[in-house]
């Protein structure tokens, strides 16, 4: 039984009418040129929104966004963000320049019932991650309620998401949160076989994943430059390819705690990552030229591991994905996913790039909002936002 309460039980107790919600959302997306490039958090974020204004709460809705260390970075402001989520809403969405302090607190004060206010980027000060008593105090003397919705952001115990949590009540889970939390479920109780397949650049990124996976799932299948680790934790030849000499010993302890872990057997690869850069596919890379992207044989293999599969979890391109030349192993990936009968569940920004690309969203079982946060859920660990709800 789950000791987190939710929105639903909020409103049945009717804890949210004229009270002042403090909604911790991740919103934490891509921007260019002041324009929201990818919304799907924002869109994931409005269900829980809508529920809190309907009911007649004020709601303080907060984020991060990117990483400014603590410092005030304009690109990083989250006001573009207002504008993505009231064309979302479809009702006005007020901003307010600051977090916390006075002028937090006017805005906080100025809104109606049914009316919602976006804080800036709760990053611009550095007690959001380090978890500050004083700024989640801050946090607090603008809250009445506390609903955390931000499962991209449960992994990280940041005073919005943890310390905030203690010294408000009543909180709750989101609907997103709970929703990705029931959904992930599948990877945790999984129907065999179960596939991972995971990329991306660094082993030292996603070595917990990788140690817990690799005996969990049936099959772990290795992609992006963390495979070219451990390629050379093995001896092979990697020439000029991105490798951590420091995670060799960690490469092999994975390699010998999985029960098959699969590693691109074909490699494209190239001088450097550009575009238009000379690139080939070969078995064996030679000195000088790296590892850009798995092969079309590697990609084919793991494509017929997806079909086999009954379960699969993918988080992590295969490749330099963002290099037009070198996404041909990720889209290959992706469409046998999208093809196979599994339940599937796919995770990271990368991976979602790649199945929104081929307009394949509707035939994954899951698109998680969390990378970070998804993979530590599926390894079994808590997360610090989920457990900071618990009453
Ligand atoms: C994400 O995009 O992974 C989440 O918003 C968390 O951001 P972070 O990795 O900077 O903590
Ligand atoms: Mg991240």
């Amino acid at each position: 039984m789950s000791l987190v309460r939710n929105v639903d039980s909020l409103l049945a107790d009717g804890e949210v009418s004229g009270r002042r919600v403090f909604l911790r959302a991740d919103l934490n997306v891509p921007i260019r040129d002041g324009v929201v490039t990818d919304d799907s958090r924002v869109r994931a974020s409005i269900p829980t929104l809508r529920r809190l204004l309907d009911a007649g709460a004020r709601v303080v809705l907060a984020s991060h966004l990117g990483r400014p260390k603590g410092h005030r970075r304009p690109a990083l402001s989250l006001a573009p963000v207002a504008d993505a989520v009231a064309a979302q809403l479809g009702r006005p969405v007020a901003f307010c320049g600051e977090c916390i302090g006075p002028e937090a607190e006017a805005a906080v004060a100025a809104l109606a019932d049914g009316e919602v206010v976006l804080l800036e980027n709760l990053r611009f000060h550095a007690g959001e991650t380090n978890n500050e008593p004083a700024f989640a105090a801050q946090l607090a003397a603008l809250a009445d309620v506390y609903v955390n919705d931000a499962f991209g952001t449960a992994h990280r115990a940041h005073a919005s998401t943890t310390g905030l949590a203690a010294l408000v009540s009543p909180r709750a889970a989101g609907l997103l949160l709970e929703s990705e939390l029931s959904h992930l479920q599948v990877a945790l109780e999984p129907t065999r076989p179960f596939l991972c397949l995971l990329g991306g650049s660094k082993v030292s990124d996603k070595l917990g994943a990788l140690e817990a996976l690799a005996s969990r799932a049936d099959v772990l299948a290795v992609g992006g430059a963390m495979a070219y680790t451990f390629l050379a934790a093995q001896d092979h030849p990697v020439g000029s390819s991105l490798v951590e000499p420091d995670r060799f010993e960690d490469a092999q302890r994975v390699l010998a705690a999985a029960k098959r872990l699969l590693l691109p057997t074909d490699h494209v690869i190239a001088r450097e990552i550009r575009a238009d850069a000379e690139h080939r596919v070969v078995a064996t890379i030679p000195e000088g030229w790296m590892g850009v992207d798995i092969g079309p044989e590697t990609a084919s293999r793991y494509a017929e591991e997806a079909a086999a599969a009954k379960t699969i979890l993918w988080n992590g391109p295969m490749g330099v994905f963002e290099t037009d030349p070198f996404a041909a192993g990720t889209r290959t990936v992706a469409r046998g996913v999208a093809n196979s009968p599994a339940e599937s569940i796919v995770g990271g920004g990368d991976s979602l790039a790649a199945i929104d690309k081929l307009s394949l969203g509707d035939r994954i079982g899951h698109l998680s909002t969390g990378g970070g946060a998804s993979l530590e859920y599926v390894q079994g660990l808590e997360l610090p936002g989920v457990a900071a709800l618990e009453t």
